[in-house]
């Protein structure tokens, strides 16, 4: 790594020093010698070493990797829901085996090692769920005291898991927004380095692996159309930012998979603006959905992801609460995923917009399935007590 660049006014910052955002408010992006790293960073190189991200390592920050195994998750062909759907080359990219059950343990994995490695004392982190209790994991490993501060009805699961790592969980009656202001307005004063989604640099570094390992699972090649559920939108930026890098090391040539966006019907800002052809989105009153992990009105990154999925030729979609409570029963009872709602609102996607002939049936499609559903009881019961499904399931299984 050479040094952190901001995201909207280019200006260049120290790499070596705990930061957040730039003095124009806005988040930093971690830049490296990628010439170099493609000296080393090569297939071969990779047959090599271990199943996790920081195989990635030229890539990657540096420091002594607080690892618990995260990443090189499976990437499973769904050929009864493909065929279901009119799709010969479905794939679902399985993030709930990651440690603590999300994706979110790729980006404080990298978070936590960079932070521990520049001397933060103490971490502290807004959440819809699942991050929290990845930084609670990673932070117990690396020994740091963890504040998680979370809506008040967030998912039993994420409660326990935190509480069980040993962190400082905080309840707040609101949403994440109302999580961020309250960290926001107590760092300082107690002394917690601030790891909130793209006001740190380095969560993106470790979400971006998706993207490296998406390449070498498909042998050197990217697929046509990724589609991914959208709340801060990390996951996403993350990806174009390892395509972009890979371009620059001689991997991939210009042409990039088409990036789908997916959010909650209850909480879509993203895809409101997308379709305004705004640059930047609204904040969305009265946020809900099942959907914990979507439950983002406003994301900082909202230029970043808006210019990177129309930059992409992508599009952005919305799932309602029964719509992803119904694909997740599919995943879930035709290819053996017991996916997030989440992960099953990219289902729903894959369905409108084949429909719409926006996918055709012969490209290659990824839907990522960002989180496991075994933290997810509360949607489950409901998904299993939905009327109508049934039939559904039982007609595809004739
Ligand atoms: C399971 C799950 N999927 C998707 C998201 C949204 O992720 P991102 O912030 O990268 O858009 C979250 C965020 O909490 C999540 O927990
Ligand atoms: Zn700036």
């Amino acid at each position: 790594m050479t040094h952190l660049e901001c995201s909207r006014c280019g200006k260049t910052h120290a790499h070596n020093r705990l930061q957040n955002l730039c003095t124009c408010g806005k988040p930093l992006l971690a830049r490296y010698e990628l010439k170099a790293a493609a000296k080393t960073l090569t297939r071969e190189a990779l047959t090599t070493r271990p199943a996790n991200m920081w195989r990635y390592a030229e890539v990657l920050p540096g420091g002594p990797p607080v690892s618990l195994g995260e990443g090189m998750t499976p990437l499973l062909d769904a050929r009864k829901v493909g065929a279901a759907l009119g799709l010969k080359n479905l794939y679902v990219k399985d993030e709930g085996l990651n440690p603590t059950g999300s994706f979110k343990a790729r980006g404080l994995s990298a978070a936590v090692t960079r932070a521990k490695a520049l001397g933060a004392s103490s971490l502290a982190i807004p959440t819809a769920g699942n991050a929290g209790g990845a930084l609670a994991a990673y932070a117990a490993q690396a020994g740091l005291p963890s504040v998680i501060v979370m809506p008040a009805d967030t998912p039993m699961a994420n409660v326990m898991e935190c509480r069980a790592f040993g962190a400082d969980v905080r309840k707040i009656d609101g949403l994440i927004s109302d999580c961020g202001k309250y960290v926001a307005e107590h760092k300082d004063r107690e002394g917690w380095f601030d790891v909130s989604t793209l006001k740190e640099p380095y969560r993106i570094e470790g979400k971006k692996t998706m993207g490296y390992e998406l390449w070498e699972q498909f042998g050197g090649k990217l697929p046509d159309v990724i589609i991914y559920p959208t709340g801060g939108g990390v996951g996403l930026i993350g990806m174009c930012k390892a395509f972009d890098e890979m371009e620059a090391m001689g991997w991939v040539a210009s042409t990039r998979p088409r990036m789908v966006s997916v959010q909650a019907a209850g909480c879509a800002p993203i895809v409101e603006a997308y379709e305004r052809g705004s640059e930047s989105s609204e904040f969305w009153d009265h946020a809900a959905t099942i959907a914990s992990g979507l439950r983002v009105p406003k994301a900082l990154g909202d230029f970043l992801i808006l210019r990177m999925i129309r930059a992409s030729r992508g599009t952005a979609v919305t799932a309602t609460d029964e719509e992803m409570l119904a694909a997740g029963r599919e995943l879930a009872a035709f290819e053996g995923i017991y996916a997030a709602p989440e992960g099953a609102a990219t289902l729903v996607a894959a369905r409108k917009l084949v429909a719409a002939e926006w996918i055709n049936p012969e490209e290659t499609v990824v839907l990522f399935n960002t989180g496991s559903g075994y933290k997810y009881s509360e949607a489950w019961e409901r998904a299993l007590n939905l009327s109508g499904i049934q039939a559904t399931v039982g007609r595809q299984e004739q």
